[in-house]
């Protein structure tokens, strides 16, 4: 079987299908779960300074070609969080801790106050106020926030960035002067659903993040973008739900792929094993190695 191990964004790992922030990373029995299910990394719900109720529901809703959620940054505060990304890294692989803050300042204090084997920074949540893609949409925040927890952490940094801007590679420009290791591309995609029958929005905050299938043409061409631009690695999340998918985004140039929504489907958690199985077959098939898929299809460019 083609080996899948290697580095992903300065982390080893066994293989690059990593669960990505969302709601299976709020307890560290679901991250050792993900984990012990064959997912290379798991990276936790995002935890901010305080602990947050998040917005009023439904916060979740399924639409044509994925889910729509405002759950609102809900989270317990890193003071209450240590306990879970002990009982994740239980299941073997490493723990990768989403934080989230208003600026550099509350980042850091985030960053400081937890034991992870690396932090990804959400600077793109659609809709949360004062935090995510409000201020991750200006490349100079990304860099000041990235420079930051980058000087006060000694794992490495993940910049995970919104795809709601003209221009992606200018934000992942900005993470790879602050000292961002990887950039995580991309985050849900602004977007809402209304009732028809009452005229009401259905999501209890309007307007929530569009993830799922529907977005991955979108993802792919984020990524296929900043793996051009940037030195660092770039880690693709945004639809994938199969080998062929993982592929594509290795193909694209993501060094690794993170899975959420897909994680809805029937196999659940036997995704990660599915995916990995599936990406290994195709290399024997091919007769390659992981690196030689990685950024195929800029050679076309
Ligand atoms: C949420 O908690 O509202 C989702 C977080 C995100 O989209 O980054």
């Amino acid at each position: 079987m083609a080996s899948l191990s290697g580095e992903v964004g300065g982390i080893q790992m066994a293989n690059p299908v990593l669960l990505a922030a969302g709601i299976l990373g709020t307890t560290g029995a679901s991250l050792k779960r993900a984990a012990r299910a064959g997912a290379g990394g798991v990276v936790t719900k995002s935890v901010g300074s305080i602990p947050r109720d998040g917005h009023r529901g439904p916060t979740v809703v399924q639409v044509e070609g994925g889910l729509l959620n405002a759950m609102g940054l809900p989270n317990p505060s890193y003071t209450n969080f240590q306990e879970e990304i002990d009982i994740g890294r239980e299941g073997g692989a490493p723990v990768v801790a989403s934080i989230f803050g208003s600026g550099p300042q509350e980042f850091e204090e985030v960053a400081e106050g937890l034991d992870a084997d690396g932090f990804e920074l959400n600077l793109s949540c659609p809709h949360a106020e004062r935090y995510g893609a409000e201020i991750g949409c200006e490349a100079c925040k990304v860099e000041a926030i990235t420079r930051a927890v980058k000087g006060s952490v000694s794992v490495p940094v993940w910049v995970k960035l919104t795809p709601n801007v003209a221009d992606v590679i200018g934000l992942g420009l900005a993470a790879q002067r602050g000292g961002a290791d990887a950039v995580v591309a991309i985050n849900t995609l602004k977007a809402m659903a209304i009732d028809v029958e009452s005229g009401r929005p259905i999501l209890g905050n309007r307007f929530g993040g569009l993830s799922g299938p529907a977005i991955k043409p979108v993802a792919m061409r984020c990524v296929f973008d900043l793996a051009s631009a940037l030195e660092i690695p770039v880690i693709g999340v945004g639809g994938v739900a199969s080998w062929q998918d993982a592929a594509e985004m290795i193909m694209a140039g993501a060094a690794g792929v993170q899975v959420g929504t897909a994680l809805g489907r029937a196999e659940g958690y036997g995704i990660f094993r599915s995916i990995s199985e599936g990406l290994s077959n195709y290399l024997d098939r091919k007769g390659m190695a992981l690196a030689e898929l990685k950024g195929l299809a800029r050679r076309f460019s």
